[in-house]
């Protein structure tokens, strides 16, 4: 009898290791944007070091699983062990569920650690959630130590994202800056002379955290991190550094020439027309903030806003009040009525 059980061991441990993987191997991902389908994900040693946070971050999966937890001790975090100019960022996220108020998780690209009065960022922040409430979600883009004009824009996701993964990506470029939700890209800051230095110029870094962001992150701080829930864990995995990586002592380009044509050409097929579709109809449906109508911080908005593509001067102007917020009037409206009753 315990000679079966133990020949039988192996055969079930190998069993429960295959379903195993079917399960973590299993996670659906929705689709990547067009221009990364095929680039290959790395493992966490390939392009990333942990910055804070001791035994908050685990690796899982060979490292191309990683977890950042905050507890009542620390949050956590990682950043590329390079620094780019320009290049493609990516990671697949998801997000603590449940509780998560006050809790921020960001996947953003900073040179503050190089240039402390002049850096650049951009940014993904995901502001906690309130309980049954959709967690919401930030982009802006800072550069030269443009800090006291923020570019801020938040959206509504369509999708629960502490239920599965999914994509979020940065692209940035000489000319442009793309960021992505998934395949859809979701928000397009075309360089203009206007803007100058406030178009991050610098190499930065790719970070990834999560910490206490009670004072302000959820409802401007109305929703305090409740320890309770801890700890909050924030999953990581499909990493994506596609980039110019540059010397960090000499701060100079290494020759990157292949990176850098298939960064201008990727960035001229990334707004295809269909594309451009799809991020015209995520903005009018899920945008909820943006600067550019926000009377209030900016009386006059700040140039770029007067491309079409930043939404202010088309029809998206329209639905959103005098304080950047979208208002939700059109709810109220009786065709929303008549809808419902047909
Ligand atoms: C960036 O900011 C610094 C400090 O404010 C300023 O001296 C410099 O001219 C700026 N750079 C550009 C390119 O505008």
């Amino acid at each position: 009898m315990e000679k079966a059980s133990f020949s039988s061991l192996p055969a079930l441990s190998l069993l429960l290791l295959l379903l195993a993987l079917a399960l973590g191997g299993g996670d659906a991902r929705p689709p990547q944007p067009r221009l990364v389908r095929g680039v290959r994900h790395m493992a966490f040693d390939e392009g990333y070091k942990q910055i804070f946070g001791d035994g908050n971050l685990a690796l899982l999966q060979d490292g191309r699983r990683i977890h950042l937890s905050l507890d009542e001790s620390t949050g956590a975090g990682f950043a590329s062990q390079d620094l780019f100019l320009h290049g493609f960022f990516s990671a697949a996220i998801k997000l603590p569920s449940y509780y998560a108020a006050g809790v921020v998780v960001a996947f953003y690209l900073s040179n503050g650690d190089t240039y402390e009065k002049t850096h650049d960022e951009l940014d993904f922040e995901f502001l906690g959630n309130v309980r049954g409430r959709e967690w919401r979600v930030q982009t802006n883009v800072y550069g030269n130590g443009s800090t006291a004009a923020g570019r801020e824009e938040r959206y509504d996701l369509p999708f629960d994202p502490t239920d599965a993964f999914h994509h979020y990506s940065i692209l940035w470029t000489r000319h442009r800056i793309i960021f992505y939700v998934d395949e859809t890209p979701i928000r397009e800051v075309v360089r203009t002379a206007a803007m100058g230095a406030a178009f991050p110029s610098k190499p930065m870094s790719v970070y990834a955290t999560i910490w206490d962001g009670s004072a302000w992150a959820t409802l401007g701080g109305r929703y305090r991190v409740n320890y309770k829930y801890a700890p909050f864990v924030a999953e990581f995995a499909d990493l994506v550094l596609h980039g110019c990586a540059v010397d960090s002592v000499e701060r100079s380009p290494s020759p990157c020439g292949d990176a850098a044509g298939y960064e201008e050409a990727d960035a001229a097929a990334a707004v295809s027309a269909p594309q451009r579709a799809a991020m015209a109809a995520f903005r009018r449906g899920h945008m909820s903030y943006s600067y550019c109508h926000d009377r209030r911080r900016y009386p006059v908005a700040l140039s770029e806003c007067a491309l079409p593509v930043a939404g202010a001067a088309d029809t998206l102007s329209r639905l959103f009040g005098p304080d950047g917020m979208k208002h939700d009037g059109r709810r109220r409206r009786p065709h929303r009525a008549r809808d419902a009753s047909s």
